[in-house]
């Protein structure tokens, strides 16, 4: 299965925060946003990854992540010059998916609960059709709602409904078999002038091929494109790991714990930022499961 994280957009809720750089360089709490999205493509077990942003900000991008190689990872970059809409990642990213299952997931969203990995893993392995991740939020009117029947088979997508029949918002990671990349070709842009992830999703739900799951309600997702939204992560992030000896959306742990890399190279990278908790965390956990 290959990657993308769709790491592009205006900021604009975020101004003047996001003139000049990237939202997914902004900082949540002890590391760039972009952290948060590539932790959940590692846990799914993917290492050939994607990442989508703006003209100005792939250069950024590439000095934080490189090729990956230092996380056991296959990073390549690739320009939205416009945020033409979430769907033309598929046409932007097809030589990268080159007819493959892929996930995508935008680069503000933040996923975080016991049992993700489990979760990441049956859902690629079961998967038929496209998978959406569900969640349910009390403001289902501001958001894509999924109805499910008892099977977490989708029977409707509807787009910030003002009766919403169900509080299953959609979140922003998407499971696709190989068939993604030509629906989205046959997208007409909507309204706005987008094409819209919401129309590859109703194309297989119109196929019986859609299907939810719902992350419960000891899961947290976020996403930080407000001001309010960004600080409230940063602030959950800060809890858990001031609270717990373990951190979030670690990179280098992951890439260590799934045998992406080995313990030197999770101490080389820890050498490097020693001045900060966050090295010297990925020195201690080399020595810990070196
Ligand atoms: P949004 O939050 O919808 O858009 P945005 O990031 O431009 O922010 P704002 O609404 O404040 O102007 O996008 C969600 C995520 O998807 C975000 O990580 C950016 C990304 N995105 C793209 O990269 N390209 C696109 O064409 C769109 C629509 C979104």
């Amino acid at each position: 299965m290959k990657g993308i994280v769709l790491a592009g957009g205006t900021g604009s809720r975020l101004y003047p925060l996001t003139k000049a750089t990237s939202k997914q360089l902004l900082a949540v709490y002890d590391k760039p946003m972009v952290y948060y999205p590539l932790s959940v493509l590692m846990l799914a077990g993917i290492r050939e990854i994607l990442i989508i942003s703006t003209p100005e900000s792939v250069p950024p991008l590439r000095a934080l992540l490189g090729d990956g190689s230092e996380l056991g990872l296959d990073i390549s970059y690739a320009e939205q010059d416009q945020p033409r809409g979430i769907a033309e990642a598929l046409l932007i990213g097809a030589d990268h998916i080159d007819g493959q299952p892929s996930a995508l997931i935008l680069g503000d969203n933040i996923f975080h609960g016991a049992g993700f990995p489990r979760i990441l893993r049956a859902a690629r392995e079961r998967l038929d059709g496209c998978t959406l991740f569900g969640y349910p939020v009390s403001d289902p009117e501001r958001y894509g709602i999924g109805e499910t029947d008892a099977r977490g088979a989708l029977v409707s997508i509807e787009e910030k409904p003002l009766r919403p029949r169900s509080d299953n918002a959609i979140t922003g990671l998407y499971f696709y078999d190989s068939d993604a990349v030509e629906i989205a070709r046959g997208l007409e842009p909507s309204a706005r002038g987008e094409l819209e992830i919401t129309d590859v999703n109703k194309e297989y739900l119109k196929q019986g091929r859609a299907n939810l799951f719902r992350l419960g309600r000891g899961f947290t997702w976020l996403d930080a494109g407000t001001h309010d939204s960004l600080l409230a992560a940063s602030q959950y992030v800060q809890v858990i790991e001031q609270r717990q000896s373990v951190r979030v959306a670690c990179l280098e742990e992951i890439a260590l714990r799934m045998g992406y890399i080995d313990a030197e190279q999770c101490r080389r990278t820890g050498e490097e930022m020693k001045n900060s908790e966050y090295g010297r965390y990925l020195v201690q956990l080399a020595e810990t499961l070196g």
